[in-house]
């Protein structure tokens, strides 16, 4: 197979059914091939049965058996027809979860976070989702009326030859047409479906704000409610427009295919009718023919539709093949990381968010050595949270190299250097999960561990508070689900609090060859903070910490303190060190334990 068959999507999609629905799914298209043919030989039945009422010499017997061969095809028909909708309903049900695990696996993998900033990435990964969900239904119901049409035509050729020889020609000049005229509509209704999904992710983010408990608070204090309501119908609105963009079009050509359909109609019967008067064709061959009738218009009207409908969500099968491709291309470095023994370099390092932004890190130099703390400090916007993101190789440098004991990240595999950094974020997640697994998957291997998760749960000092829950570890931390188990109701806990579990998330993790803490402390009081890195130590010792904070006296006691300014070290010492040089980290400490700490603190 040549690569272009290979990623035709059709192709792609059809593998995607028999990989994940398997025998069913082949079963649903054999028994609609079934119901097709039933079609047809109900039909002639009929006729036969006509034939023998309006005989010359009639037979009873014969005719009992033609109605009840007539009532038996129409009973198997349908109930073949209904088998097949019910095997094909549950082939979907697999179809859909593989396309999803094959979708969200492929994001996974993306192994930066620039991606998820990328607009254009966000329309594709809405097209694919929406693809994941619909392509293997539609295809499956496409497949079934081409197969039952198949069926159905070639079982009423035979008679529509016997009826009128062109016949069968008449209706191929109709459908052949029909279907071009669907397949370029189809092809247009993607086009416009992508571009309305800019709209619509816009409308997502209101939707957002407008109904989820952190939105809720702030909409209703400033009364902007109506507001954002606006602007969620108004980006509705747009993105309704340009699927309706092509509307106009569309009815002009299925006026076009109405009217075409029509005209042959009129044209057979009236000659089939006119040559049952003359005598030329019997009663029984007119209802043949008005049964093929009524299934060539009925066929052909779901063959029409579902086929346009194919068209338009395999160009959105596309977007999910693309999403599906994307990580392979990016992915670069496969050496495995070593534990930490020399420490970390970062050479020289200019970092911009984007091409044409701001360089956010001017030539940042400085070797953070294994087996020390070392603290960082700086105002807000100064980089450090930046910092962070490039040493889990989320970003890359732009310029400049970060170097793990001489390795450059470049070169690294980025699962490698994840499994041995362990990271509380300045905005970490908070999970709609139990406490337990709120905690327990810091480390995935050891979410069934109840003591590693209350040890963690202990240094973060939060322990107290979750055993004193209703369900103690087994409450959720979220009021908008219930416990999907027992129909438990969890609860909402404080700012605080969630970062207090967001910290013991990360002390699962107590191993780790570098552990860096983000400002863990917006939410705990000075002593709480500085308790915290005291503890850190205690159970770190010879491993390496990395630790963020506003509140220059939580780091007093780190090896080295690096005050980061402008996007580069401004000066790195000790804290005594840095008290008796008297520059920058000497005025803000006094500032700060004169009481005005909240003036420069926040970020
Ligand atoms: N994802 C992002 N995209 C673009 N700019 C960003 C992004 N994150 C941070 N910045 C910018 O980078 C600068 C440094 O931010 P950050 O590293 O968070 O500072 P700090 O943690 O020291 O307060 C800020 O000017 C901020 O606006
Ligand atoms: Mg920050």
């Amino acid at each position: 197979m040549t690569d272009a068959a290979h990623d035709s999507p059709l192709l792609r999609a059809f593998e995607l059914g028999r990989s994940a629905a398997g025998w069913i799914w082949l079963g649903s298209l054999a028994l609609s091939c079934v119901s097709g043919l039933l079609v047809p030989v109900a039909a002639w039945l009929s006729r036969a049965l006509i034939e023998s009422l309006i005989a010359a010499h009639r037979d009873p017997e014969q005719a009992v058996l033609l109605a009840a061969g007539v009532g038996a095809s129409g009973v198997l028909s349908a109930l073949s027809g209904s088998l097949s909708s019910l095997l094909s309903a549950k082939s979907q049900r697999s179809i859909m979860t593989e396309a999803a695990e094959r979708l969200f696996r492929a994001v996974n993998r993306m192994p930066g976070i620039a991606c998820f900033e990328d607009p254009a990435y966000q329309d594709k990964l809405r097209l694919a989702e929406q693809a994941s969900q619909e392509t293997p239904g539609t295809l499956c119901n496409l497949l079934l009326a081409v197969l039952q049409t198949t069926f159905a035509l070639v079982g009423f050729a035979s008679a529509l030859l016997v009826i009128w020889p062109p016949l069968p020609l008449v209706l191929l000049a109709v459908l052949v047409p029909s279907v071009l005229a669907e397949r370029a509509l189809g092809r247009r209704q993607a086009a416009l479906s992508a571009a309305a999904t800019p709209e619509y992710r816009r409308y997502m983010s209101y939707r957002t704000l407008l109904t989820s408990s952190q939105g809720a608070k702030e909409v209703r204090i400033f009364g902007i409610g109506d507001f954002l309501a606006r602007r969620l119908v108004d980006a509705l609105g747009r993105s309704a427009d340009r699927q309706l963009a092509g509307q106009r079009r569309a009815f002009g050509i299925q006026a076009a295919v109405a009217c075409l359909i029509g005209t042959a109609v009129i044209v057979s019967t009236g000659y089939v009718a006119y040559s049952t008067v003359v005598g030329r064709l019997s009663v029984g061959d007119f209802v043949l023919f008005t049964a093929a009738l009524a299934w060539a218009q009925g066929s052909t009207g779901s063959l029409l539709s579902q086929s346009s409908m194919l068209l338009a969500s395999l160009t959105r099968f596309r977007s999910f093949l693309e999403v599906l491709r994307m990580p392979g291309e990016r992915i670069t470095g496969v050496l495995p990381v070593p534990p930490l023994s020399r420490g970390i370099e970062i050479d020289n390092v200019w970092f911009r968010y984007s091409p044409d932004g701001e360089w956010v890190l001017k030539g940042l130099s400085v070797f953070l050595p294994a087996g020390h703390s070392t603290g960082l400090v700086g105002l807000n916007g100064a980089g450090k949270s930046t910092l962070v993101k490039l040493l889990c190789r989320f970003y890359e440098p732009e310029r400049g190299a970060i170097r793990w004991d001489g390795l450059d990240l470049r070169d690294c595999a980025v699962e490698s250097l994840r499994q041995r950094v362990a990271v509380t974020f300045q905005d970490f997640a908070t999970y709609e999960l139990s406490a337990r697994e709120c905690i327990g998957i810091g480390q995935l291997s050891r979410l069934a561990e109840q003591d590693a998760i209350e040890t963690a749960a202990r240094l973060a000092e939060i322990d107290e508070t979750l055993k004193s829950l209703r369900y103690s570890y087994d409450t959720m931390l979220t009021r908008v689900f219930v416990d999907p188990e027992t129909g438990r109701e969890g609860v909402t806990l404080s700012g605080g609090q969630n970062q207090r579990v967001a910290l013991a998330r990360t002390l699962m993790r107590g191993d780790a060859d570098l552990m860096i803490l983000d400002e863990p402390s917006s939410g705990l009081d000075a002593e709480a903070e500085h308790k915290i890195h005291q503890a850190l130590r205690r159970c770190r010792i010879g491993k390496s910490n990395l630790l963020i904070s506003h509140r220059l006296n939580a780091l007093r006691d780190a090896d080295r303190i690096l005050v980061l300014d402008d996007g580069a070290v401004f000066e790195s010492g000790s804290h005594d060190e840095l008290m008796a040089a008297g520059g920058r980290y000497a005025a803000l400490f006094a500032i700060q334990s004169e009481g005005y700490l909240e003036a420069i603190s926040g970020a």
